[in-house]
């Protein structure tokens, strides 16, 4: 076993994404996803890697790095994953040992990380580090096939009554400030979400690479909603490669002073409306689950909730952690 720190090169992304889609048995990625989704990486938000090799083959992996939707220098989100064939014989250990001793010299204040609840032996493992549980969120599914709207198309008609439009990006390609406001609406309701930690407003740019050069985002699948020409509401619906019968529901939100009129509603209806008639057969989404506004809706609509992520934090600076908080 030789534990090596070490930057991604092309070459990797394949074993890197059996490794990964070894453990992640029910979120796969591809190779291509991955390198997007390293390319992508703002240049403030650093990474380090490992790789834990047994003869020639990935059996582990491990990276901390800084996140753009909650940015601090010395805050890191950590990955760390040990391939089942390979687990209890102290790779996953031996792995934590070379991560926590590069967030020391980086005088980390704290790494997040979230395992499932249903992961017993990886919460055994964030307990012995001495992490501790700060979140919970649940991912959830909806059967497209079986999807009944009745339960919110009070509410729905109600936003449509109110003047509301729906619209998706590809209906507003004629609006020349079109991805501007969609970023505002975007980060503005994002920052209402529940979070343990802050959120950062991204850049109008890091949005542009996030968003419209995701090779995951479909124009016709992102929609808006228009009191007039104002954006007051935003859900999108994202392909997932790994899953090519799935579409994941991305964030949905509506502006503060334009809640409670059924706009949520809508905008659902019409998202799913669209993954149900495009041939996709399950959408997956996740919810703090203390979001009881988005949790009520999805329930509604009959979402199964699946076992819940659960959110450690290893705090290394106490003070920091606070005055940072
Ligand atoms: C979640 C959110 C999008 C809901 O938007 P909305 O347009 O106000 O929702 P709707 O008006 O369509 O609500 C439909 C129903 O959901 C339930 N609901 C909505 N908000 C609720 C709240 N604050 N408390 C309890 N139930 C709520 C109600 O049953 C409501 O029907 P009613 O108003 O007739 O009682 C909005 O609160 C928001 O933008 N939050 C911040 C962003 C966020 O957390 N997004 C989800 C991230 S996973």
């Amino acid at each position: 076993m030789k534990i090596e720190a070490f930057e991604l090169t092309k070459d990797d992304y394949a074993p890197l994404a059996d490794l990964m889609n070894a453990v992640y048995t029910d979120n796969l990625s591809t190779p291509d996803e991955m390198e997007y989704f390293e390319n992508s990486r703002e240049a403030k938000c650093k990474s380090y890697k490992w790789r834990l090799k047994v003869g020639d083959e990935w059996a582990g992996f491990g990276e901390i790095r800084n996140v753009s939707d909650f940015y601090h220098p010395d805050k890191y989100w950590l990955n760390m994953v040990v391939h089942p064939d390979h687990r209890n014989r102290g790779y996953g250990q031996a792995l934590w040992v070379a991560i926590e001793a590069k967030a020391r010299e980086l005088d980390a204040i704290k790494l997040r990380t979230a395992v499932k609840e249903d992961w017993e032996y990886a919460l055994r493992f964030c307990d012995k580090q001495g992490m501790v549980e700060m979140f919970r969120g649940w991912e959830s599914a909806l059967d497209l096939q079986n999807l009944d709207p009745t339960p919110i198309l009070a509410q729905a008609e109600k936003a449509r009554q109110s003047g509301i439009a729906i619209k998706s990006l590809a209906e507003l390609r004629s609006d020349p400030d079109r991805d501007r406001k969609t970023y505002e609406v975007s980060v503005e309701t994002e920052m209402d979400a529940p979070s343990i930690e802050p959120i950062t407003k991204i850049s109008f740019e890091t949005f542009v690479e996030h968003t419209f050069k995701n090779p995951n985002f479909i124009e016709e699948a992102f929609f808006i909603a228009l009191d007039g020409d104002r954006y007051v509401g935003t859900t999108a619906m994202w392909l997932t490669q790994g899953h090519p019968e799935r579409v994941y529901t991305g964030l949905t939100g509506v502006l503060r002073d334009y809640r409670r009129r059924g706009i949520a509603s809508a905008l659902k209806l019409r998202g799913l409306e669209w993954a149900k008639n495009a041939g996709y057969k399950e959408t997956v989404t996740w919810n703090a689950t203390i979001n009881r506004p988005m949790l009520s809706i999805n329930e509604a609509l009959g979402f199964e909730k699946r076992p819940a992520w659960v959110e450690y934090h290893y705090i290394m600076r106490e003070e920091a952690c606070r005055s940072s908080a």
